[in-house]
């Protein structure tokens, strides 16, 4: 994110609408035309209560591709339309792109869809899919219908109405996105200002705002085809319960600090995964960064992170492959020459190569579903995935679903 969006997010959170709008127009004017920058604009403009200003701003940048909304459905500014235009680029350079390769994308499915917004901007983003876009409200499909006319997609998006899959047949989908409703009682009952104009049907998500995030996960499966994938709004704002594990207390504390800077709500714990293992705690995802390469017995550690992998979670492992061009780039390089890290931060006999966490990953019980290798640019200044794994690199494996895991998302990172 840039230092414009982030002054704007920081004043958006601090409730200060003007700062975040005059942020957005001084980051445009100086050349920002980022999706987090329109999406914010529009966002304060729309908390302001001044539809008509966010609305003309949507059909300016086009962001959430839908410009016909009245009191039938919501005013698009889904988390997800920014995701679209930030991360589908696709090509295997593009190291924040979700989806390697857009026009492979045969079919997306929206569920939820209200004034279509979602299903328009997919159909521009995914040129060969055929869409298909649901929601249970007659009025809201009314809306939708004339802004898929209006852009000429009637051949690419069918409009469904009914309740989550139940119209549908059957079919799978590569691609399943949804914003649904998702705010509990309590914000029900306290719904801002720029929300108590809209539909109740659009937020409305029962007693804690999971039910219907909940059954679209437990449907979802059912519907995608393999490898297809599921990105839902309170999902893709990273809404997940995370706790935090380091075995350093300083690591912790300064975590901490980062945290509370962003206003995230992070449980980090000054632990081992050892610690955690044995406390019976379970995740979703494990992201288990930069920490093999620091351990005394590699399988020991793996075996205890894979305890606390649900059925049907999965792990990240990031690490450094033990190879000489390991040995001169990430150790000589990072430490002695660039002075990234503190010098002897890694040792080289400890270094891990990827048959060796393989095999250590699937001893404790665990499936490889995937592998890469991750390239610094030092022109660019960015990392970007690749095949050659020679230096950094990352595996991801799951366990295999024996029994239904609790929907929730929980995630731990280890080596925070
Ligand atoms: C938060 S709005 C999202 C609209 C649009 N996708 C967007 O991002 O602007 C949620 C939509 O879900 C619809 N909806 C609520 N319950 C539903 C259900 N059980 N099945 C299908 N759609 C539902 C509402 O009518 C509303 O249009």
């Amino acid at each position: 994110m840039s230092e414009a969006a982030e002054i704007a997010r920081k004043a958006l959170s601090r409730g200060d609408l003007i700062g975040a709008y005059d942020a957005t127009v001084a980051a445009i004017e100086a050349g920002d035309p980022s999706g987090a920058i329109r999406h914010q604009q529009i966002l304060a403009l729309a908390r302001m209560g001044d539809t008509d200003r966010a609305m003309a701003k949507f059909a300016d940048y086009g962001l959430q591709g839908s410009s016909n909304v009245d009191e039938r459905t919501i005013v698009p500014r889904s988390f997800i339309g920014e995701l679209l235009d930030s991360h589908f680029g696709g090509g295997d350079d593009d190291a924040t792109s979700l989806i390697g390769d857009p026009p492979e994308v045969d079919s997306v499915l929206d569920l939820c869809t209200g004034s279509g917004c979602l299903a328009i901007l997919a159909a521009r983003h995914f040129p060969n899919a055929a869409i298909h876009a649901v929601d249970i409200s007659k009025d809201a499909l009314a809306v939708a219908a004339r802004n898929v006319a209006d852009h000429g997609l009637e051949d690419r998006i069918a409009l469904h109405r009914g309740d989550l899959f139940a119209p549908l047949s059957g079919q799978r989908y590569d691609l399943i996105i949804s914003n649904p409703p998702y705010v509990d009682a309590e914000g029900m009952a306290a719904l801002p200002r720029e929300c108590r104009a809209e539909p109740k049907l659009a937020f409305d998500g029962g007693p804690d705002g999971l039910d219907i995030v909940r059954r679209i996960l437990d449907e979802a499966k059912r519907h995608l085809t393999p490898g297809g994938g599921l990105l839902c709004e309170p999902m893709a704002r990273l809404g997940a319960l995370v706790v935090g594990a380091d075995a350093s207390a300083n690591n912790i504390e300064v975590a901490k600090l980062h945290a509370a800077e962003g206003g995230l709500s992070i449980d980090y714990r000054a632990t081992t995964a050892e610690t955690l293992a044995e406390q019976g705690e379970t995740f979703d995802v494990i992201l288990n960064m930069e920490v093999v390469e620091h351990v005394a017995d590699v399988g020991l550690f793996l075996g205890k992170c894979a305890e606390m992998v649900k059925p049907g979670g999965i792990m990240f492992v990031a690490t450094i492959n033990r190879t000489l061009k390991a040995l001169g780039l990430a150790i000589i390089g990072a430490e002695y020459v660039l002075r990234w890290l503190p010098r002897g931060t890694h040792k080289y006999g400890r270094l891990v190569r990827p048959e060796e966490l393989e095999t250590a990953l699937s001893a404790a019980g665990l499936t490889i579903i995937d592998r890469t290798g991750v390239v610094y640019n030092p022109l660019a200044d960015r990392w970007h995935r690749s095949k050659d794994m020679d230096v950094n690199y990352m595996v991801l494996a799951e366990r295999a679903v024996t029994h239904a895991a609790n929907p929730q998302g929980v995630a731990a990172a280890a080596g925070t």
